[in-house]
């Protein structure tokens, strides 16, 4: 049995909004998604907002959907909806016992996102918010007493509430100047202590008002904001490298691999055109400019040109990406006729899926990674991959979790495949999220994901406490032997 390369990180991921809670605390300002409530899959999650004659309006809001707001609706908190970013699980709390508890199991990384809005709580602010920068400086100082490495999300999906209202999000130009002095802020104050850095997460996925603070949620708007999360990303990339040299900068991908539903010539081209719709996202960042497929794209979906100036253009080719990380964790099939989409589409018959219809399927997994390397030639990060599935504790808390451990094992032993037989340059593992969370898609606890449980319901009751599940050895081993022992 061989072991995956020496130096390899393994570790887990988080995001704020989903963990952290502690929402009006430490100064922390409001972000779009503290008014997005719970939902389900049959119950899409929705902002609570108002519109100026009083009606109260629930645009959805979720990965899945982004509703557009009208120009007169302001967000308001409502006392019998439930927001689950408010208390989230508490890390803010709870860091010290987490973070021991990863330590626990031989992670050398961990991947975190730092709220924008705990740092520049109005996100335009001259001056951050010092109680916010001390709290990060106490994670990361915490991770170092066990030698973990962080790996900071500079933006998961978010946007402070102020920079929204006040400018429509991403749709501004303005953005790009808040986002890099926010990143100056976090490069001088954390830059010694972290070579890795994501600028931004699924910036393939975010649209509309909650990720992005923009109003509109179309074809054109989605694709304004990511061309100023282009620039700005890429304006953050070289201010790092200056001010940090030897750091290493991408940005996520939600890259669950595509498959042609056949082999009918359709089905294949169909599944050409559909994937560039993630392609593009890669290629811009990584080469540093816009392919010779991006107007066909912009058609597509109903628009001819962008906003993008030759100044743009020249920031691109010089604040490219050093790797390239995504999110991992199932695959999609699409057939001539299918929209374009980034997770969905046709069912793969020969593939189950997860109770939340997530079809399972490891060897996507070395698929993708081939894919994107061969194509970007760039060392790979794989920085989210794990099963949201219902655990059963016991009285204790405990949960014999074989299902996930089987998910794990399955994903490493074609993770293992693509570096050591294919050759793919992957620098580390992050999973999804080692302690229980707040699912993103549906804003339900019992999407669990973790090797720790966490006692908190679907409403946030429970007592918080924390309880290794069967995974947690099994990991605990897989780490101790660098992947040898599966
Ligand atoms: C990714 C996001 O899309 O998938 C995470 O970066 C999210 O924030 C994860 O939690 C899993 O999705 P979900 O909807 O099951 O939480």
């Amino acid at each position: 049995m061989r072991s995956f390369p020496k130096g390899f990180l393994w570790g887990g991921a988080s995001a704020d909004f989903q963990y952290e809670g502690g929402f009006d605390e430490g100064g922390r300002g409001l972000l779009s998604h503290d008014y997005e409530t719970d939902g389900s899959l049959e119950h899409p999650r929705h902002h609570t907002m108002q519109k100026s004659d009083g009606t109260l309006i629930k645009p959805r809001s979720s990965f899945f959907y982004a509703d557009p707001i009208p120009n007169d609706a302001w967000p308001v908190f409502l006392e019998d909806a439930y927001y689950p970013s408010h208390q989230a699980v508490d890390f803010y709390h709870h860091y010290k016992e987490d973070i021991a508890l990863m330590a626990g199991m031989g992670f050398n990384v961990y991947r975190f996102s730092i709220c924008w809005s705990r740092i520049y709580p109005n996100g335009d602010e001259e001056l951050p918010n010092e109680e916010g920068l001390q709290f990060y400086d106490d994670v990361i100082s915490e991770l170092e007493k066990y030698h973990i490495q962080p790996l900071i999300t500079i933006c998961h999906d978010e946007m402070p509430m102020a920079l929204a209202l006040k400018y429509d999000g991403w749709s501004s130009r303005h953005l790009i100047d808040c986002y890099v002095k926010y990143c100056r802020t976090l490069f001088k104050r954390y830059g010694d202590r972290c070579k890795y850095w994501l600028t931004f997460n699924e910036i393939n996925a975010v649209r509309g008002f909650g990720p992005c603070g923009t109003r509109e949620s179309d074809g054109a708007a989605r694709y304004q904001a990511a061309h100023h999360m282009f620039v700005a990303s890429a304006k953050a990339v070289k201010l790092g490298h200056e001010l940090m040299p030897g750091s290493m900068f991408g940005t996520m991908y939600a890259m669950s691999e595509l498959y042609p539903a056949t082999c009918k010539p359709e089905d294949m081209m169909h599944g050409l055109l559909a994937r560039r719709e993630n392609w593009y996202f890669i290629d811009i960042m990584e080469r540093g400019y816009y392919p010779s497929y991006a107007k066909q794209i912009w058609q597509h979906h109903g628009f001819d040109a962008l906003d993008i100036t030759d100044e743009d253009r020249q920031i691109l080719k010089e604040g490219q990406l050093d790797y390239i990380a995504f999110s991992y964790y199932r695959s999609n099939t699409t057939k001539a006729g299918d929209p374009w989409f980034n997770v969905g589409g046709s069912d793969n018959p020969y593939l189950e899926n997860t109770p939340w219809g997530w079809p399972i399927d490891p060897l996507g997994l070395r698929y993708v990674m081939n894919t994107i390397y061969d194509r970007i030639q760039k060392p790979i990060f794989i920085v989210e991959n794990g099963m949201g599935a219902i655990d059963q504790a016991d009285e204790n808390g405990y949960v014999e979790d074989d299902y996930r451990i089987d998910y794990l094992r399955a994903h490493f032993k074609c993770m293992k495949e693509a570096i050591l037989e294919d050759g793919v340059e992957c620098l580390g593992y992050t999973m999804w999220a080692p302690v229980d969370l707040v699912s993103l898609s549906t804003g339900e606890m019992k999407k669990r994901y973790g090797f720790i449980y966490v006692d908190m319901d679907d409403k946030g009751q429970g007592t918080l406490k924390r309880t290794p599940k069967k995974s947690y050895e099994w990991m605990k081993q897989v780490i101790a032997t660098n992947g040898e022992e599966l």
